[in-house]
């Protein structure tokens, strides 16, 4: 009987997932002992009745690594621990299925999982690890907020994505002399903002690292509206507050879904700037999931296509509770532990901070 690989993509989708699931797929098809099944909408699949997977064969991953999203659909609600059950009145409460998935992989034969996903399904990984469950994470997120990987794909489409809004919105700000304000992904780590600031030459560039100060911000939109080219980009990461203040959010009332829903920086900052007596016309564009949809770009292919590779070896060596991970120029792993222990976030005497100052652009500080 051949052994089964079961693979699931958890929390928001991003662009190079199917480049993974793909890779994995053409791996195990070099082995003849190996058969490759995918659970759909992360592991809602084993946990739903009927189950709900599919056999993962190299016909039909075919072509997929040029497109965007994930064959096999994702969930960023619930989870094995935190299931949400409907009450009689209405309300929900969430409870811990982790023995009931373990044992729904046993009942399916299962060998082995590889977790395709950021940190809260990496940190699924670590608890079903720990349960005995043998399975290998791979890291993902445009966020790129995940530890112990220098990047994660996706990351660099989202960038791309955000440094041509940034393109598209210096000539209409030109043109009508106004400031406009970029509101970009980047819940607790500024890299998206960041590069795609550096990336496209904007002004400011306001990251969840460095709480902003107004009257800084105003100051350099001073000297660059009156004493330069007459209008300015901002590029605000959606997790960046103001310095004594909080992240813009709402609160999500669905079951099982992430509790804070991010939104909105860059209108506050907007009627912030208003306030503070700035002048000159100022509109918001939020790009939101423009960011996490599309095709992934050639570094994202190339690196979700490495990590594909890794984690179906990492399952050969049986390293269980390890995430595939970019050193660069190599592929590793590390104890998925390890990687969600603490966010990736922009270091603020890194060279990337030391370059963006270095062009002149402000960042709240
Ligand atoms: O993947 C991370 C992320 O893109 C965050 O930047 C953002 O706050 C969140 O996902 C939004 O997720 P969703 O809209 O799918 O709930």
């Amino acid at each position: 009987m051949k052994k089964r690989l079961l693979v699931t993509t958890g929390g928001g989708d991003c662009p190079g997932l199917n480049a993974v699931i793909r890779a994995i797929v053409k791996r195990a098809a070099q082995e003849d002992n190996w058969e490759v099944l995918g659970s759909i909408d992360a592991f809602n699949g084993i946990l739903l009745d009927p189950m709900h997977l599919v056999e993962l064969t190299e016909e039909r991953v075919a072509g997929i690594h040029v497109k965007g999203g994930t064959i096999i659909g994702t969930t960023n609600r619930g989870g094995p621990f935190e299931w949400p059950v409907k009450n009689a009145d209405g309300s929900w409460t969430l409870i811990d299925r982790s023995d009931d998935l373990m044992s729904r992989l046993r009942y399916q034969n299962i060998d082995a999982v590889i977790n395709i996903g950021g940190d809260g399904s990496q940190r699924i990984s670590q608890g079903l690890f720990e349960k005995g469950c043998p399975i290998i994470g791979v890291p993902k997120t445009i966020d790129n907020d995940l530890s112990k990987t220098d990047f994660t794909f996706g990351f660099q489409t989202a960038v791309d994505v955000a440094t041509d809004a940034v393109d598209k919105l210096v000539t209409t700000a030109a043109s009508h002399h106004r400031i406009l304000v970029l509101e970009v992904m980047g819940r607790y780590a500024g890299w998206i903002a960041l590069h795609a600031a550096i990336a496209g030459g904007a002004e400011v560039c306001l990251i969840p690292e460095i709480p902003y100060s107004i009257a800084k911000i105003m100051e350099s939109l001073h000297n660059r509206i009156h004493h330069g080219s007459g209008f300015a980009i901002i590029v605000i990461a959606e997790g960046a507050k103001p310095l004594e203040g909080e992240m813009q959010y709402s609160e999500s009332v669905e079951p099982g879904a992430m509790r804070i829903k991010l939104g909105g920086a860059g209108l506050r900052l907007s009627q912030e700037l208003k306030d503070a007596g700035c002048s000159i016309d100022i509109r918001e564009t939020i790009l939101g999931h423009l960011q996490r949809g599309g095709r992934p770009c050639a570094f994202d292919r190339v690196l979700a296509s490495q990590f594909g590779v890794k984690a179906f070896e990492l399952v050969l060596q049986q390293k269980w509770g390890y995430m595939v991970s970019y050193k660069h120029p190599n592929i590793v792993s590390v104890p998925i532990i390890e990687a969600i222990r603490k966010y990736n976030l922009i270091e603020l005497h890194s060279d990337l901070v030391q370059t963006a100052r270095g062009l002149g652009i402000n960042l709240g500080d």
